[in-house]
């Protein structure tokens, strides 16, 4: 019999798509942002030397959850400074790493964005992307232009989004948490109601691999407001940080027993 035709296209192959969901990655950058999750589905850290590469500060929590192989997965801390490996470096190496060791079904990275007002945004609103993009890679060349742009789609999930009633939206990433003037022109021609520094890496690697990639962020800041964002974000962090904590357990919980084409 003749092999499969590859998938040109990068779709998941149908048989894939309609067998239930088994084994779901979760890409959270912050410890304050994954440790509700980690007691909410009762994991474990696992404590294997050989799962990443000796010396990365990566961690895996891991465990059962409604029939779920639930991992979620923290880039860790930085060795010499002791805070969250945040941003688009770490984001790709640990989805990279997960995807290698895990083979999950489905990617879902979750954590904290910033939010514009003039698009709709609210502190503490959830959003599930639609479409992910870099704002920060300006290469003003023809097609090395869109390369920097990186748009890539999120894993469409329309009865997900219509049953938990998230809003949906464009994601815009980069690598810093304020905006230049710059950045804010690339995030309007990106059309984003939200802001974050890790969404399109993760897309990036993902979608090299054919892994379903969805995005789950909550706003802790709004960009286009008067509050300074470092502030802003720090003091919405914790409160807005439980908000998302709950979104992804109803995201968790409606998944269970699914197939990606029930999504
Ligand atoms: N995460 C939370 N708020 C953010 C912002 N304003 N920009 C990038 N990432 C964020």
């Amino acid at each position: 019999m003749a092999p499969p035709p590859p998938n040109e296209d990068n779709s998941i192959s149908s048989n894939d798509e309609h067998r239930p969901i088994s084994t779901i990655v979760i890409i959270i950058a912050m410890q304050t942002e994954a440790l509700p999750l980690v007691n909410a589905f009762q994991l474990t850290e696992d404590t294997n030397p050989l799962l990443f590469p000796k010396g990365t500060p990566w961690v895996r929590y891991h465990g059962s959850y409604k029939a779920l192989n639930v991992n979620i997965i923290w880039p860790g801390k930085d060795a010499v400074l002791g805070v969250d490996s945040v941003g688009t470096v770490s984001a790709s190496l640990v989805t990279y790493a997960a995807i290698q060791a895990l083979k999950p079904d489905l990617i879902i990275n979750t954590g904290t964005a910033g939010g514009f007002k003039a698009k709709g945004a609210a502190i503490g609103d959830v959003y599930v992307a639609s479409e992910v993009a870099f704002h920060d890679r300006r290469i003003p060349i023809p097609v090395f232009d869109l390369y920097g742009v990186g748009l890539r789609k999120g894993f469409s999930t329309p009865n997900l989004v219509k049953e938990l009633d998230f809003k949906v939206g464009k994601l815009s990433t980069g690598d810093s948490l304020d905006m230049t003037p710059q950045d804010e022109a690339s995030i309007l021609a990106n059309d984003a109601v939200i802001k974050d520094m890790e969404g399109a890496a993760v897309a990036y690697v993902s979608h090299l691999l054919n892994v379903p990639t969805m995005f789950v962020k909550a706003v802790t800041d709004i960009v286009d407001g008067d509050k300074p964002t470092s502030e802003e974000f720090l003091q919405n962090l914790s409160a807005v940080t439980i908000a998302l904590g709950k979104a992804v357990t109803q995201v968790v919980d409606y998944i269970s027993g699914k197939s990606l084409s029930d999504l």
